[in-house]
């Protein structure tokens, strides 16, 4: 699924850029604070409609720019060639396109865009709250079935219906709403589990590659007592949920444990032992959604000399190679990447204060 082409402007101190990417590996080295980062929040803010950096896209705009404007070409194994054209103004308005006409929401644009970020602030999908992890989840599910994003969509309905009930201490209405509470809540469950059991082995076996030495479990909780039926667990919260005004069990709480011996992993793993299990979890998902809608994952992997030793930046680069996808790898150095690494098919490029070029593009 690459881009082939990527426009960007307006994006932090990024020179506006026209770049020929690689449907493989793409390296892309600079100084420190050269925009290197900014290459990549551009392609996520593109397939997400958000920045992995911050949550208020005003910082990524470049000051003075009147907007950002990200353009791209990209080709699909199953959807074809399509152009994505995404304009966001000062003012906050956004006007998204797909092959020029106007789409409504960001999820086509997503669909079209599955991307996974490996960058240094990624172990806090272990350490980080459970809606992380949940939307890590999710991330596997929406992008391998069609249908979750209307389901998920419904769900969210009926929670907000459910929790003005309660607000209202409408307690005579609460049957009412709580049958279609609970049945869309199956049907989030349902895709969350079945999609968890064929995810599990397929993270093991990663891991196994990536570093044999760490022992991992995941752990599905659906967002309340396992033990009990969702009705059982609404009708014992009933009181509490009417102080509070919300609805305490259901999907939305839903939660991937991640343990080493019973204990969070967060707790027990080294800093860089976390980070090789992240990337583990990441390329398991682009490897699971390869396998089974023919489509490939996008991977954008910042600071990757940052991010682990030498043996184990070879594991993760290895893994990427055999994956055939699309790859976006930054670092400060050329040789920290390229010595350890030679694809056989890869592009260049050298960050330079917010100037982007093709290192010896002639080669090509
Ligand atoms: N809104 C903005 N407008 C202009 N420049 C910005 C903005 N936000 C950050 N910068 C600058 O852009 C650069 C961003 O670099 P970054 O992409 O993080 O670099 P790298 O990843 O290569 O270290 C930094 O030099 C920073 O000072
Ligand atoms: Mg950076």
């Amino acid at each position: 699924m690459p881009i082939r082409q990527l426009k960007v402007s307006g994006v932090r101190n990024l020179q506006p850029l026209d770049l020929s990417l690689h449907s493989g590996v793409n390296f892309i080295y600079g100084a420190n604070g050269s925009g290197k980062t900014s290459i990549l929040e551009a392609i996520t803010l593109m397939a997400t409609g958000k920045s992995f950096r911050t949550s208020q896209l005003k910082h990524v705009l470049q000051l003075e720019a009147d907007g950002i404007r990200i353009e791209m070409d990209v080709s699909d194994e199953t959807f074809g060639d399509c152009h994505l054209d995404s304009l966001r103004l000062k003012g906050g308005d956004h006007l998204l396109k797909l092959n020029g006409s106007v789409l409504t929401s960001q999820a086509e644009a997503t669909h079209w865009l599955p991307v996974q970020i490996i960058d240094p602030t990624t172990f806090k999908l272990l350490s980080g709250s459970p809606e992380e992890r949940r939307q890590f989840i999710d991330w596997g599910v929406f992008h391998v079935e069609q249908s979750f994003m209307d389901q998920w969509k419904t769900f969210r309905k009926q929670l907000k219906q459910r929790n003005a009930v309660l607000k209202q201490k409408e307690e005579e209405w609460l049957p009412v709403w709580n049958k279609g509470f609970i049945e869309s809540a199956q049907v989030i469950d349902q895709h969350r589990r079945d999609y968890l059991k064929r995810f599990k082995p397929e993270f093991e076996r990663i891991l196994n590659e990536l570093d044999d030495s760490i022992g991992v479990s995941l752990a599905y909780y659906p967002g309340w007592d396992k033990d009990s039926a969702l009705e059982e667990v609404l009708q014992r919260q009933k009181e509490r949920d009417m102080v509070l005004g919300y609805t305490q069990s259901g999907p939305h709480r839903a939660e991937l444990r991640i343990k080493v011996d019973k204990q969070p992993a967060a707790e027990i793993l080294s800093r860089g032992q976390q980070k090789t299990v992240v990337a583990a979890l990441k390329i398991a998902q682009g490897a699971m959604f390869q396998q089974e809608t023919q489509r490939s994952t996008i991977y954008l992997v910042d600071d990757l000399a940052s991010e682990l030793d030498e043996k184990h930046r070879f594991a993760l680069c290895k893994l990427l190679e055999d994956l055939k996808c699309q790859v976006f790898i930054t670092s400060i150095d050329k040789d920290k990447l390229t010595d350890i690494w030679k694809p056989a098919a890869s592009k260049v490029f050298h960050v330079e204060q917010g100037h982007v070029r093709e290192d010896n593009p002639a080669q090509d």
